[in-house]
């Protein structure tokens, strides 16, 4: 049975009271035994705001990015332990808008997911290709390089318990959303990538979330792919009333 794990990326938008209402109308919708993980990734600076709101709730927080070094002269940065301590569970780490506008590498990717493990958050390491890549047949080659390169020497058990991301750098932000079957051809090459690299059980144990345009409208049909385990929602997470229509496709799907 699938465990779904949907997760809202607010990205550089709402403002504090913004982010305190949308932690309290999904704190109140959420019952504490909701079958789907929730999680919200809000900007750094509102963690704590949001955090607070979502105080009793089952919904998990999660930091947008994070710095590998634990402390130091990093101006501007936060490290995993200043997460941890604001009370996140899990970071997303390699992000397509990192990758493309802050020019982060997958050795940077991995330096980032060795520190989160080590401090116990949960990494939610994303990968996808671009529209050329895709037009040129790239598809498998880039996210397989950019597993290896952004989870380099991590142990069977440790890959089996992080969250990969399969977000096609054409399908966010864009309202242009991969097919059912182009995620879902994609997840299950990622699993034999995975499965390659580590071992079997890590490929079916690791969660594989699709990103890229995802709506209530659309959600169900991608959820209800086999490889599919949940979504991690850009645009559709700003709205609680949107955001929650996806966490109850996903519910629905398990009990249709
Ligand atoms: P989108 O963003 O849902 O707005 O396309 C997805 C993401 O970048 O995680």
């Amino acid at each position: 049975m699938k465990r779904f794990l949907i997760a809202g990326n607010w990205k550089m938008n709402l403002n504090r009271g913004e982010a305190v209402q949308w932690g309290q109308q999904v704190a109140s919708a959420i019952a504490e035994d909701h079958p789907v993980d929730i999680v919200v990734c809000p900007p750094s600076v509102y963690l704590q705001a949001a955090g607070e709101a979502l105080t009793d709730s089952p919904v998990s927080l999660a930091a947008q990015d994070m710095y590998h070094q634990p402390n130091g002269a990093f101006t501007g940065e936060i490290s995993a332990a200043m997460l941890v301590d604001l009370g996140c569970r899990y970071v997303v780490l390699g992000h397509s808008e990192r990758r493309h506008i802050l020019g982060e590498s997958n050795e940077l990717v991995q330096q980032k997911v060795q520190a989160a493990i080590a401090a116990e958050l949960i990494p939610i390491v994303c990968v996808g290709e671009t529209l050329e890549q895709r037009q040129a047949g790239q598809t498998t080659d880039i996210v397989q390089e950019q597993v290896a390169g952004s989870l380099g020497a991590l142990s069977p058990q440790q890959v089996s318990q992080m969250i990969i991301a399969y977000e096609p750098v054409w399908a966010i932000g864009t309202g242009q959303v991969a097919t059912p079957e182009q995620a879902e051809e994609v997840h299950a090459d990622l699993r034999t990538i995975l499965e390659n690299r580590y071992n079997h059980e890590a490929a079916t144990q690791v969660r594989i979330q699709y990103g890229g345009s995802v709506k209530p409208e659309n959600a169900a049909e991608l959820l209800a792919q086999p490889n599919v385990d949940g979504a991690l929602v850009g645009g559709a997470s700003l709205k609680a009333d949107s955001f929650l229509g996806i966490v109850e496709a996903a519910a629905t799907c398990l009990n249709p």
